[in-house]
């Protein structure tokens, strides 16, 4: 059985004061719920949460650097992010590949330093509107994942986690419905299962893109959904723990 994780992304918000007081609620409730929870935090907030994390809640980075140390002013590296209890890392969101044109290569190289770091890699995948209405989304997305398969190998999978995020769902209002996710969500499963079948059925696939606690539980009921990566209902406390209760 794949163990549910529910992640919040929180994207660019927050300040001192009210990451302190979202971690404190989220820990509260987090207590009670029967999955489990992380929140990926803006950098500079990482040594804060770090402080206020406990067993019930775990703190994951938004993105890394593909490079270990060096002259690469302005980046993070995976070691930096170890050294603050990091346990997960986002890498190949929609809006890094987008709006800093980040290549699958470069995806498949930070979702390698986080591994050698010792941090759970979340390889972010989907599919734009003009994408899917081109009857493309399955190759979009496995393009994506054949990109860290093909240079790192099906071992490097193991233990890390994959978020299907179709573009026209994040931010939208618009979510992908239960049935299209779960589609989706299955044939990465096979993909996976091509090369290794151990792999696949442990590999935690979650799904991202306007969850929300109306349509949380309808999701995470479809057998290949194995949690969420959320935006937007992770900033406000009782909603984000609404999904996790849907859990
Ligand atoms: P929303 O939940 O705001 O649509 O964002 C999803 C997302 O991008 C999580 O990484």
């Amino acid at each position: 059985m794949r163990e549910t994780l529910i992640a919040g992304n929180w994207k660019l918000n927050g300040s001192n004061q009210s990451i302190t007081e979202l971690v404190g609620a989220i820990i509260s409730g987090a207590k009670t719920v029967n999955c489990k929870v992380a929140v990926c935090a803006p950098y500079i907030y990482v040594p804060l949460v770090s402080k206020l994390v406990d067993d019930s809640l775990s703190l994951g980075a938004q993105d890394v650097s593909e490079h270990d140390s060096g002259a690469y002013t302005g980046e993070i590296s995976a070691a930096m992010l170890a050294d603050f209890k990091c346990s997960y890392g986002l890498v190949g969101h929609s809006e890094r590949r987008s709006y800093h044109q980040e290549t699958d290569e470069q995806v498949a190289n930070k979702f390698n330093a986080l591994k050698q770091a010792g941090i759970t890699p979340v390889l972010c995948v989907g599919e734009t509107l003009e994408e899917r209405d081109a009857g493309i989304t399955q190759s979009v997305v496995n393009r994506q994942i054949l990109a860290v398969i093909d240079k790192y190998g099906i071992e490097s999978l193991s233990g890390a986690v994959v978020a299907y995020e179709p573009v026209w769902a994040i931010g939208t209002g618009r979510t992908a419905s239960p049935e299209q996710a779960q589609s989706v969500h299955a044939d990465i499963r096979t993909l996976l299962a091509k090369d290794d079948n151990e792999i696949a059925e442990k590999t935690q696939i979650l799904y991202g893109g306007s969850m929300n606690p109306q349509n949380a539980a309808s999701l995470l009921a479809m057998p290949d959904i194995d949690g969420g990566l959320i935006g937007g209902a992770s900033l406000k406390a009782g909603d984000f723990l609404a999904i996790c209760q849907a859990a």
